[in-house]
């Protein structure tokens, strides 16, 4: 996403997603972090909406895409420090949140398998659908968008402080 709020300038996917994002289910993901910068609703919107775009360009179901992207990450734990007996955290929280997305609305196959291989790479669930493909190679960018953007920002931020201290002549005809 190009800015946080671009997905509330698209009517049509603000109509697919509307009645999820009033779920306080759904709601209850931005008391959560994510990657560093962004909490668990901005990343799930961001993977949701990104997802969509590609799926629509792309000729696909992207309702289903759009639904279950911002379904992806429905778990409500810090994944730093909850550690399973059962398994990794890449491996668990799929399953988790196929379990709490199917208590707040139904779910086609589709979006099931969205959910469920949305980690493939770190797991060996391989997805069925595009669709899923999609959501977990959007997934994967927004991680280390999120992660390493603001960083980016600062870095550029200093780099101009520092030019422009190395280049006194210049910035002095300036004034
Ligand atoms: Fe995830
Ligand atoms: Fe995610």
């Amino acid at each position: 996403m190009k800015t946080e709020n671009e997905w509330r300038q698209d009517p049509e996917y603000v109509s697919l997603v509307k009645d999820l994002l009033e779920q306080p289910a759904v709601k209850r993901l931005a008391h959560y972090k994510q990657h560093h910068h962004s909490n668990r609703l901005q990343h799930s919107i961001a993977v949701s909406f990104d997802s969509y775009k590609l799926a629509k360009k792309m000729h696909l179901d992207y309702k289903s895409t759009a639904r279950a992207g911002l379904l992806h990450d429905l778990f409500y734990y810090d994944w730093r420090t909850t550690k399973f007996n059962l398994g990794s955290h890449a491996f668990i929280h799929p399953r988790v949140a196929l379990r709490n997305a199917e208590k707040i609305t139904h779910l086609n196959k589709k979006e099931r398998d969205i959910i469920l291989k949305h980690m493939f790479g770190a797991t060996m669930a391989v997805p069925r659908y595009m669709e899923s493909l999609i959501v977990s190679m959007v997934d994967n960018y927004e991680a280390e968008h999120e992660f390493f953007g603001p960083l980016r920002k600062k870095l550029e931020q200093q780099k101009k402080v520092v030019d422009w201290h190395a280049t006194p002549s210049k910035n002095s005809k300036k004034i």
